[in-house]
């Protein structure tokens, strides 16, 4: 198999169909590994990473120390409320400083879009966007492409209708983004005022009419509503909001499948029975992640020749 050759993972923009499609078959062997009695490898033994997450996180935090943990690597994180940030050290300097102690890569979380990148322009280690502002979470959208891949054993074909928050959801950005490059065909539905202008040059088809958006989908991919945009006036209320956009049924489509990123706002954007129907892969998108985090760690913390 040939090295892989991005030092980070950023988003999913900067990588080739070939590139996501390596990311997930060897998360499959990762998945194996995970069924096993003794779930782990020895594959980032003595290597460090650090979890630097300055927004709140469950699914993403715990899926990353897991598998840095299934992988034997050192795993350490940052908390934003007992750091020196509260004595006005800067982002940088934070960074450069836990880096000193030898740390080979770093999760980064944050509220600013570019914080990924700007710390991989500045510091040796690998660093791995777990979400950064409204721009991309490419893990996220990588456990997405391969719990639906694993489900449906091919990508190419599908229809995905992503229901919500499209200009705000990095979710969003990231799996319009993978699921196009990857041969599926992408819907989205939502308030007009919560669809980023120009949708289509993403490869994607905007469909204000719920019922139209989900009739055909194989994938109903459910968005967090963020409240905290709700203080901006985004949409009228939350109320309507629910009428015409919350997934309170199934749509037609023999073997459609729904889905969420979590943390869900059960009976707004998706009611419980539907979060909790036999066709929801919430919880193994959840299961899923490990998997593929650790395909991504094995593959930044492990390759030999990188860019
Ligand atoms: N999906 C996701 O990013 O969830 P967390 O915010 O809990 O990490």
């Amino acid at each position: 198999m040939s090295p892989w050759k991005h030092k980070h993972l950023l988003g999913l923009s900067s990588l080739s169909k070939k590139e996501i499609t390596r990311i997930l078959d060897e998360a499959r062997e990762f998945y194996k590994v995970l069924e096993r009695p003794i779930p782990s490898v020895p594959a980032l033994r003595g290597k460090t990473i650090l979890n630097l997450f300055f927004e709140p996180s469950t699914r993403t935090l715990m899926s990353f120390t897991l598998s840095e943990k299934r992988l034997s690597a050192d795993s350490l994180t940052f908390s934003k409320t007992s750091s020196s940030i509260k004595k006005g050290e800067t982002l940088l300097d934070t960074v450069k400083y836990i880096e000193a102690m030898k740390i080979d890569g770093i999760v980064v979380r944050h509220s600013s879009a570019g914080v990924p990148y700007y710390l991989s322009q500045r510091i040796n280690a690998f660093v791995i966007n777990a979400g950064d502002g409204a721009h991309e979470h490419p893990t996220q959208a990588l456990l997405d492409l391969f719990t639906a891949r694993r489900h449906f054993k091919t990508l190419k074909g599908l229809k995905i209708a992503i229901i919500g928050d499209i200009k705000h959801s990095r979710v969003a950005k990231s799996n319009i983004i993978g699921f196009s490059k990857m041969g599926a065909s992408v819907t989205v539905c939502g308030p007009p005022t919560l669809i980023p202008f120009g949708i289509e040059k993403m490869n994607a088809i905007f469909e204000y009419d719920l019922k139209k958006a989900i009739k055909d989908a194989d994938i109903i991919y459910v968005l967090r509503i963020q409240m905290e945009r709700q203080e901006n006036g985004m949409f009228p209320s939350l109320r309507e909001y629910r009428e015409l956009f919350g997934i309170a049924q199934q749509n037609k489509k023999k073997g459609s499948i729904i889905m969420h990123p979590g943390p869900i706002n059960r009976g707004l954007e998706l009611t419980s029975s539907m979060a909790d129907a036999p066709n929801s892969l919430i919880t193994e998108q959840v299961k899923t992640g490990v998997a593929v985090r650790m395909a991504i760690l094995y593959l930044l913390g492990g390759a030999s020749e990188k860019i």
